[in-house]
Formats: structure tokens, C-alpha cells, sequence
């Protein structure tokens, strides 16, 4: 892994990049120059040099970047070159959502277990998975190296799920309840769809 500093705001531009690289790629467009980049996504030029050169530049001056070259440098930074294992803890509405996504395993995640508490759910299948028995999570962390733990429980379940998940050996919290949850040792993402929409509905009031 290399080691840098690189800012949140930064590390959450990336994927955006990446995105629309992907977009340009399909359009078949060869090169862009970070003024062209910043015109169709809305960042100004020089963040965008600026967020590039926090990797060591990619672009060449007067030329600007190759947007396959760009694509691949993305895909590594990202980690999108590996294949990441994925448990979703709690099979309701959002965990059955998730695993039927059907983009995880192109994308490079791999569903390998769903668990939930409760006797109506567990043993039925989703998406070719039988959800388990949340009691035999910690069982299936020791068998299995799992590396992100999807949480979907109701929020006074979350914290003890994250911790059940990072105690086996999980680095990596992908946390869908409306809590944030901690943890030392692992990276989290804290998912509140809710606030995209607080942000339409004070736009709606505000506008
Ligand atoms: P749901 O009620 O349909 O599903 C929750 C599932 O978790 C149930 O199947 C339940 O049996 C299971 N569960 C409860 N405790 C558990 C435990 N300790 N271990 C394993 N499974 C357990 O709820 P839904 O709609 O899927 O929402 C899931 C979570 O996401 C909730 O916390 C909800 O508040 C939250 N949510 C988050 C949103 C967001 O913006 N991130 C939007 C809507 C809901």
C-alpha cells in the first residue's frame, strides 16, 4: 500500500473522477485537458490538478490527460483491482436491496454472507445466498476473510454489530443505520441516505 496523506475531501472526489473517466471512456474520448474536466464536472481546474497532484500528476502540460492512462491510475488508487469479500448484516429492506445489486461483482465485491436475527429470514435465499444466523457470525469471520461488513440492522443493533464484525478480523464498515458507528480499527463509511434529501428538501424550502 503506498503511503500518503491525502485529504478526505480528496479521497471522497475520487470516485467521481472515476466515474466520469469511465463516461469518457465509453465515448470514446482519448484526452482531456483539466479545463475540459472541469467544464463537465463542475470542479475548477486547478482543484483538480491539485487533487491529481496529490498522486504524483498523471497529466502532461499543453496535452492534458490520457483518460485511459488516468482510468487505470484511478483503478488502483481506488483499489478496484482487487476483489474485496462482502457480509451484509441484517436482510431487510436495504440488505436484501444490496444483495441483489447486481454491479458488486463486476465491480469487484463479492456478497459472501448475509446474516440476520431473526427465525422468519434466516434460511431463505437471496440472490443464491442463504441468510444465517447472526449467532454464527463470528464463527464465519474466523472461516472466511472478509473485508467489508455491511451493516443494515436498526441503528440500536449497529454498534454491536460493528463491533462483532471488527472483533472477526473486518476492516472495513460500510454502515447503513442512521448512527455513526465507531471503531479503532477499521476504516467506516457512514451511509445516511436521508441527508441527500434533508439537502433537496432545504433546496425546495430555499429556493
Ligand atoms: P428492516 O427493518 O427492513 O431490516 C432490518 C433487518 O435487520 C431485519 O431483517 C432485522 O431482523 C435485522 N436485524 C435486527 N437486529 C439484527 C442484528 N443484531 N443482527 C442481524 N440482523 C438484525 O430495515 P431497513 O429498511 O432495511 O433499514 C435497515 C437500516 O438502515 C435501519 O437502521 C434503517 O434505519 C436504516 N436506513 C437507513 C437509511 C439510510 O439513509 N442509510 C434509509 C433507510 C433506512
Amino acid at each position: 500500500m503506498r503511503e500518503r496523506t491525502v485529504s478526505e475531501a480528496v479521497i471522497h472526489r475520487l470516485p467521481k473522477y472515476y466515474r466520469h473517466l469511465q463516461e469518457l471512456q465509453e465515448r470514446g474520448v482519448e484526452r482531456i485537458s483539466s479545463g475540459e474536466l472541469s467544464a463537465e464536472m463542475g470542479f475548477n481546474a486547478s482543484q483538480i490538478r491539485q487533487d491529481f497532484n496529490c498522486f504524483g500528476g498523471f497529466g502532461q502540460q499543453g496535452y492534458g490527460y490520457r483518460v485511459n492512462s488516468l482510468l487505470h491510475e484511478l483503478s488502483q488508487i481506488l483499489g478496484l483491482t482487487h476483489v474485496y469479500n462482502i457480509v451484509i448484516v441484517g436482510a431487510g429492506n436495504i440488505g436484501k436491496a444490496l444483495a441483489r445489486y447486481a454491479a458488486f461483482p463486476q465491480e469487484g465485491y463479492e456478497v459472501k454472507g448475509i446474516f440476520d436475527i431473526r427465525e422468519e429470514v434466516i434460511g431463505r435465499e437471496i440472490n443464491g445466498i442463504t441468510v444465517q444466523n447472526v449467532a454464527d457470525l463470528p464463527e464465519f469471520l474466523q472461516q472466511n476473510q472478509i473485508d467489508i461488513g455491511v451493516i443494515c440492522t436498526p441503528k440500536d443493533n449497529a454498534q454491536k454489530t460493528a463491533d462483532v464484525l471488527t472483533q472477526g478480523g473486518v476492516r472495513a464498515l460500510w454502515n447503513f443505520a442512521p448512527i455513526d458507528v465507531e471503531a479503532e480499527k477499521a476504516c467506516i463509511e457512514n451511509v445516511h441516505l436521508s441527508d441527500s434529501l434533508y439537502v433537496l428538501s432545504y433546496r425546495l424550502t430555499n429556493s
